[in-house]
């Protein structure tokens, strides 16, 4: 009998986590802004998108080690052009999800601001720079964009194999 191929399961658990973490971070400060200024709602999701956050960088630490340690199952048969899609999406995911909380650190760090994942202050002791605070924001707001896109194509692409090719893809990764 052939062993069906999946992921090992801690990149299965460590994938799953991810999305879970980055669903937090985002709808926490999604709904940040329906908050005034000034008020313990807005101060309580950012900190919770902060948590989200930083969790989503320590989990990718042990995603990024756990992928060189384990083997990931070969790629589905597809054609050149498909087979290049699904690693460049990849590629930036991995990018966005390291990228992305390090970015809003030193946003935070550049800019003199506390850094408060679980409510605790993390200190980060950088040169308050004006300029590299904002250009780190707007980076880190433009990645957002960018992560939504991703996100939107690699989910896509999984229920297209689930649904339309009915090929088990979906199965390597639960
Ligand atoms: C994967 C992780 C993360 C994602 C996907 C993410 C996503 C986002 C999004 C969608 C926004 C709102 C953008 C907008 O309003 O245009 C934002 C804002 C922001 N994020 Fe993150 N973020 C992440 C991690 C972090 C971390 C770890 C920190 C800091 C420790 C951080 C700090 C900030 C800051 C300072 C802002 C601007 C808030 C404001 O002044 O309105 N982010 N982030
Ligand atoms: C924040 C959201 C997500 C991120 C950051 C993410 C990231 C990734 C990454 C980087 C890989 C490649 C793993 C590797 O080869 O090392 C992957 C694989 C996979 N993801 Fe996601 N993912 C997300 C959401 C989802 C969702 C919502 C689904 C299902 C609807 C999904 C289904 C899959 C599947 C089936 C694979 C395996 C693909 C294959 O075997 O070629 N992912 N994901």
């Amino acid at each position: 009998m052939q062993t069906e191929l999946k992921y090992s399961p801690t990149m299965r658990a460590l994938h799953w986590l991810v999305v879970l973490a980055v669903s937090i971070a985002v709808v926490a400060i999604e709904i940040m802004d329906f908050f005034p200024k000034g008020s313990a709602e807005r101060a309580a999701l950012f900190i919770v998108h902060q948590t989200a956050g930083l969790s989503v960088l320590a989990l990718m630490v042990l995603r990024l080690l756990a992928r060189v340690a384990t083997q990931a199952p070969p790629p589905v048969p597809g054609t050149p052009l498909v087979q290049l899609a699904a690693r460049l999406t990849h590629g930036a995911l991995y990018a966005l999800m390291v990228g992305m909380p390090v970015l809003g650190l030193l946003a935070l760090a550049w800019g003199g601001k506390p850094i408060q994942p679980f409510g605790l202050n993390l200190p980060l002791a950088l040169t308050q720079d004006k300029t590299l605070a904002h250009w780190s924001k707007e980076i880190h707001e433009s990645g957002a964009t960018l992560v939504y896109i991703a996100v939107g194509l690699h989910a896509a692409a999984a229920l297209w194999h689930e649904f339309i090719l009915k090929d088990r893809l979906l199965r390597r990764m639960l």
